[in-house]
């Protein structure tokens, strides 16, 4: 028989219960928080590993997020022992997972883990609807068996977290919204100059990956991921004949699409979201230069902001790969030739340092959102 530590007394408890609070308070990333309630659930009973389920109504779903780096996992409401606890709103405690026909051993068989035993509690939000659960597997502690006063101490968390929960559940639904109409909106400004909507959906990634390299926060990295996709939203204002002409542009039809920079601009900056504000930086900005050539105020350097400077090397990169209707597609050789001799000309130095730093990431991105020609 295993050796398990000595149960926790209740001095622990509220000590755990009281950090953890207070961390939690100070997070803001969605994945982070529920990652943090699930190892709060797992101190709080002693247990091996927790794991904390969310109901997705729409869907008909139960997901969950298990580390840091792993995409959710997300399952048809009702599988399983969590499905079962979430369905008919009780708590479900099963001593000896092996002799129990509820639980599928075929899991453990994949990832060689012996469950012993399990403990799942839904919990509810301020109008009593269940809308997620906490799973804690295997006891490390006590006798090596969950017992009522574990159920108790878990119950209390998940009763004192459903309300939290569940608005942060209605921020990440108000979010996920707000990303979708934003995509949409920008892929409406690709379409019409017949880019591909893969194409903004680069953009957003390259983005996001030189704001990381450059050691901007994920928050604001996310910001500009965001924002990034709408930099030619100005162009639904711009004329097909102009648009969508193939060859060289004369010069007054020039000055009509370089305006895209400013239309956009005006569309987005009454707006008191942050997203769109950036968006709205971001299509003022994309068409400067680093060395001041650039339109439409000929900005020079740091006067362009951060978010123009990375979108402009993200969107130019993109559409020198791409072909569009004035031009084939560049050989990536020439594209890298063509940014180390813009390196401080077009682009800000500093950043296409970082873009060569993070080159195979670009590519794989590149790679996983390639454009399918029909
Ligand atoms: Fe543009
Ligand atoms: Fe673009």
């Amino acid at each position: 028989l295993e050796n398990f530590k000595p149960e926790q007394t209740a001095d622990d408890l509220v000590k755990t219960i009281f950090n953890y609070i207070k961390h939690i308070s100070r997070l803001k990333d969605f994945d982070e928080i529920i990652m943090t309630l699930a190892d709060m659930g797992r101190d709080l009973v002693g247990a091996d590993r927790a794991t904390v389920w969310l109901v997705d109504e729409g869907k008909k779903t139960i997901w969950t997020k298990v580390a840091h780096g792993v995409d959710r996992i997300e399952v048809p409401s009702g599988s399983g022992i969590v499905g079962c606890a979430i369905q008919m709103g009780e708590h479900i405690l099963i001593n000896d997972a092996y002799n129990d026909e509820r639980f599928d051993k075929t899991v453990d068989k994949k990832t060689g883990y012996e469950t012993r035993n399990i403990m799942t509690i839904p919990f509810r939000d301020a109008d009593d609807k269940v809308i997620g659960a906490f799973q804690a597997i295997n006891k490390m502690t006590g006798t090596g068996y969950f017992t009522d006063k574990d159920m108790e101490h878990l119950n209390l968390a998940a009763l004192y977290l459903g309300s939290e929960i569940s608005s942060l559940l209605l921020r990440l639904e108000i979010e996920n919204t707000q990303k979708e109409i934003i995509f949409t909106m920008a892929e409406v400004g690709e379409m019409r100059s017949k880019e591909t909507g893969n194409h903004v959906r680069r953009v957003a990634e390259y983005s996001k990956i030189l704001a990381l390299g450059l050691g901007m926060t994920e928050l604001e990295s996310e910001l500009l991921k965001m924002a990034s996709p709408m930099h030619d939203i100005g162009k639904v204002a711009i004329p097909d004949a102009v648009l969508l002409k193939p060859g060289k542009l004369d010069e007054e039809e020039f000055k009509i699409m370089k305006s895209h920079a400013y239309s956009g601009y005006k569309m987005l900056h009454h707006s008191d979201r942050r997203i769109l504000r950036a968006a709205a930086t971001i299509a003022y900005e994309h068409h400067e230069k680093w060395n001041g050539k650039g339109y439409p105020r000929r900005l020079s350097g740091e006067e362009i902001h951060i978010f123009g400077r990375i979108t402009a090397i993200a969107d130019v990169f993109d559409a020198l790969g791409s072909d569009r209707v004035y031009k084939d597609a560049w050989e990536l050789d020439r594209i890298l030739n063509l940014f180390r001799e813009e390196k401080g000309e077009h682009f800000d130095p500093n950043l296409i340092d970082v873009f060569f730093e993070n080159l195979d990431e670009i590519l794989h991105i590149r790679d996983k959102y390639k454009d399918i020609y029909k």
